[in-house]
């Protein structure tokens, strides 16, 4: 079955009804919207052959559009939640998407160096959230995790090469390392997008 967000007159729901019934009431907030995906893919992937890595990729929903809107590069995503990455593996193969794959994980226990590009949407702004906010009670929330999170993606970024790209969506709860450039030349798009370029 070919990707059914590439219809005319697509919308979120042209997405969304895949989900289970809980995750489509929670997309607008915990996952990235098609017009983000597609704008944010532009910027991580602007040659062919780029590996792009998606922390904390929830039900995959930015992977799955950005690997069918960029079909040269390559996309891992790697989630904490086992149901959720089986989501994601079942409408990959449903879709038929080559360039996807997706990994349960601890984000930390995976090794980054792999990659060219990084795309982080907010993934561990959930440790603050209110009980009604978060996305569901099967992980444990803890401040003290949200601080080691952003800690550990910091250097995780400071390690990387020259030439690293990374988008954020919202951020992810600290400016990049001193090293990175917020790239001026991006194209217009959605709001909250941002891309940085590790310059050495
Ligand atoms: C805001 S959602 C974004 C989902 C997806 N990237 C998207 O844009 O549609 C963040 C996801 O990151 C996951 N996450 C947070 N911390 C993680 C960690 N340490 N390891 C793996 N996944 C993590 C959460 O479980 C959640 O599904």
């Amino acid at each position: 079955m070919t990707a059914p967000w590439t219809r005319d007159g697509d919308d979120e729901w042209s997405f969304d009804e895949y989900l289970p019934p809980e995750l489509q009431l929670k997309s607008f907030v915990h996952f990235t919207s098609l017009p983000v995906a597609r704008h944010a893919v532009r910027l991580l992937a602007p040659t062919a052959g780029m590996r792009i890595l998606d922390v904390g990729s929830g039900p995959g929903k930015f992977c799955l559009v950005a690997a069918h809107e960029a079909p040269q590069a390559s996309f891992v995503g790697i989630e904490q939640r086992k149901h959720l990455v089986y989501i994601a593996t079942r409408l990959a193969e449903r879709w038929a998407v080559p360039n996807v794959s997706f990994i349960h994980g601890d984000v930390f226990a995976l090794d980054w160096s792999g990659f060219d590009a990084f795309y982080l949407f907010n993934p561990f702004a959930e440790q603050l959230f209110k009980p009604w906010q978060i996305l569901d009670d099967t992980i444990e929330h803890d401040p003290k995790h949200f601080i080691r999170y952003v800690t550990a993606t910091y250097k995780r970024l400071a390690q990387a090469r020259a030439g690293t790209r990374v988008v954020t969506h919202h951020g992810f709860g600290a400016p990049p390392p001193l090293d990175y450039e917020l790239a001026s030349d991006t194209p217009p798009g959605p709001s909250s997008v941002e891309l940085w370029i590790k310059r050495r």
